[in-house]
Order: C-alpha cells, then structure tokens, then sequence
C-alpha cells in the first residue's frame, strides 16, 4: 500500500513507528503532506528505522503534490484546519481519508462540504474510533433504534492548557476534580478542538451532535486521559470506562489513537478483518 500522511506530529510519528512493528499493515511507500518550509527539518529528523523499513519516503508541502504522488488510502492527523483546507480536495480526488481531528465534523458547513467531496469522488471518509472503544456497538444500537448517550472525558490539568478552560480556573493551583465544560457535543467540540474529538466521534455514532450530553473534567488525580460514558437504548444499556496513558509527544492526546489508526488502516488493507 501507497500511504499518505497529512501532518508529521504525535500522531503521525507514532504511525510510522508502528508501521516497523511486526504486526503491521503491510506499507510499501510513504508521502507525507507537511506545512510549509519544514522539509528539511523534518527529513533530517526521519528515523533512520522507518527509512529502511519503506520502499519510499516522499515530503510534499502541498495537498496537489500529494495527490499527483499517487497514495492508495490517506491520513489525516494534522488538525482541524487541515480538514478544511485538504481533505475535500483529496475526496474528489477519488482518494480514501482517515480523518483523526473528527471534531471538525462538528462544523455542519464542512460536514456537508466532505460528504459532497466524496458523493462526487467515489471515494470514502473514514472515521477510526481514536482514542474511544465501544463504537462498534454504539453504532449497532443507533442503527437498531434511539440512544442516549452521556459522555464525561477526564484529563489531568496540563491537558487542558491552552483551552477555554486555563480562562476558568488556575489549572496549576486545583486540588479537586473540576468541571470545565458542561453542554452539547457542538459546543464541546467547537469550544476544545484539541480535546473534544472523542465527544464528536460518540455524537456522529450515535446520538448526533446536539443530543449527545457532553461533561470535561480537569482532574489532577486523574491517572491519565480517562473516556466514561452511557448508552441506553432498547435493546441494551451500556457503560463504558477507559483509562488511556497520554502519548509522550502530545498529552492531550491518548496513546492509543496511534493503534486505533493503525487498525483502521489495516481494515483498508486486511483480507480479514476484525
Ligand atoms: N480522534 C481522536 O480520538 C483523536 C485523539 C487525539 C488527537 N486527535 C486529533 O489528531 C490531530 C493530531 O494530533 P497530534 O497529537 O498528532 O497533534 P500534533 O500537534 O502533535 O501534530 C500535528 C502536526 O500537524 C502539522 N500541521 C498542522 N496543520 C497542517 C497542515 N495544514 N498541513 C500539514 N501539516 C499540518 C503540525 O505542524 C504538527 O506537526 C489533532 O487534531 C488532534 O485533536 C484526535
């Protein structure tokens, strides 16, 4: 497989890692889509394991320079601007996307936009469960009938920086958990770019954006990024507790968005897949 990567962050570093591992999907060829002026810094930095694992590395600093390189299937893992600026273009292009930064779909204007990018291209946007599990039977019981769905995301302090939640409290100074936000998905996923996309996945799954109850906590005896939430629907009542190890490179996102990408790319690749 012909690989393309949109962004070379935590993510997509970890990607190529895990790309070297054993049990892998199979990836001949890489193209990374970069922001502008960073080739050189970001070739000099490629590890030297990933460029003997690929048959080829190609950069590229623009959306048409990846496309004309020819990827099979592309992931996006740069941010929500990157949807908006790349992923369209890469629909009508024919191309599959994995799209990482899924609160971007909050936006009803670009959601349209994409799902119109891909009617026109044949192509399909993917959205892996990232940092969350239980998609797979929130899902089901969407498809089955009505959900409820209640979703508390826990991160400690450090987590939240950068957000409209260091406005509401001295994020350095808590001793308690404290609730930074309490609404829809809409609002938490438009108002935390950074760290509401587990509240867009649950809402596009499910219950859709403004009927999905949305509570982010900042949490300083918080063990790491810890994802709870309910469905109740009639066929089943569920509930849901992960506790994910923030990644080395990025606290705000959860290690195991890397592997959840990776298995979404091998369900592009596998002959079976689970
Ligand atoms: N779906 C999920 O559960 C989930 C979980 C964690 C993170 N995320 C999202 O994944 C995205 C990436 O996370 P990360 O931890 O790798 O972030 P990161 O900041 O470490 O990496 C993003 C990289 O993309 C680059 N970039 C930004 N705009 C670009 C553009 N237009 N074109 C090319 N490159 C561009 C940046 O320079 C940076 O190197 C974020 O949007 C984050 O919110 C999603």
């Amino acid at each position: 497989m012909h690989l393309g990567l949109i962004g070379f962050g935590n993510i997509a570093r970890g990607i190529v890692d895990g790309l070297c591992g054993a049990c892998a999907p199979e990836v001949e060829r890489l193209t990374l889509l970069i922001s502008e002026g960073q080739t050189a810094a970001i070739d000099a930095a490629f590890p030297e394991a990933a460029r003997r694992q690929f048959a080829d590395i190609s950069i590229v600093e623009r959306c048409d320079a990846l496309l004309a390189a020819g990827p099979d299937l592309i992931v996006e893992c740069a941010g929500q601007n990157a949807v908006r600026d790349s992923v369209p273009a890469v629909l009508r292009a024919g191309v599959d996307v994995i799209v990482v930064s899924i609160g971007a779909l909050a936006d009803p204007v670009l959601y349209e936009e994409l799902r119109a990018a891909a009617t026109d291209g044949g192509a399909r946007l993917i959205l892996p469960a990232g940092a969350v599990g239980g998609i797979d039977i929130l899902k089901a019981l969407q498809i089955g009938g009505d959900v409820t769905v209640r979703y508390r995301g826990t991160k400690p302090p450090a987590a939240w920086a950068g957000t409209p939640a260091a406005a509401q409290c001295d994020l350095a100074a808590l001793s308690a958990p404290t609730t930074v936000f309490s609404g829809d998905a809409r609002a938490a996923a438009t108002q935390f770019p950074k760290n509401a996309n587990v509240a867009a996945t649950l809402a596009l799954a499910g219950a859709g954006f403004t009927a999905t109850s949305v509570e982010l906590v900042a949490d300083p005896s918080a063990p790491g990024n810890l994802h709870e939430f309910t469905i109740e629907s009639e066929l089943a009542t569920v509930s849901v507790q992960i506790a994910n190890r923030p990644s080395s490179g990025n606290a705000k996102t959860s290690q195991t968005t890397i592997y959840s990408v990776l298995r979404a790319i091998e369900h592009q690749a596998g002959i079976i897949v689970i």
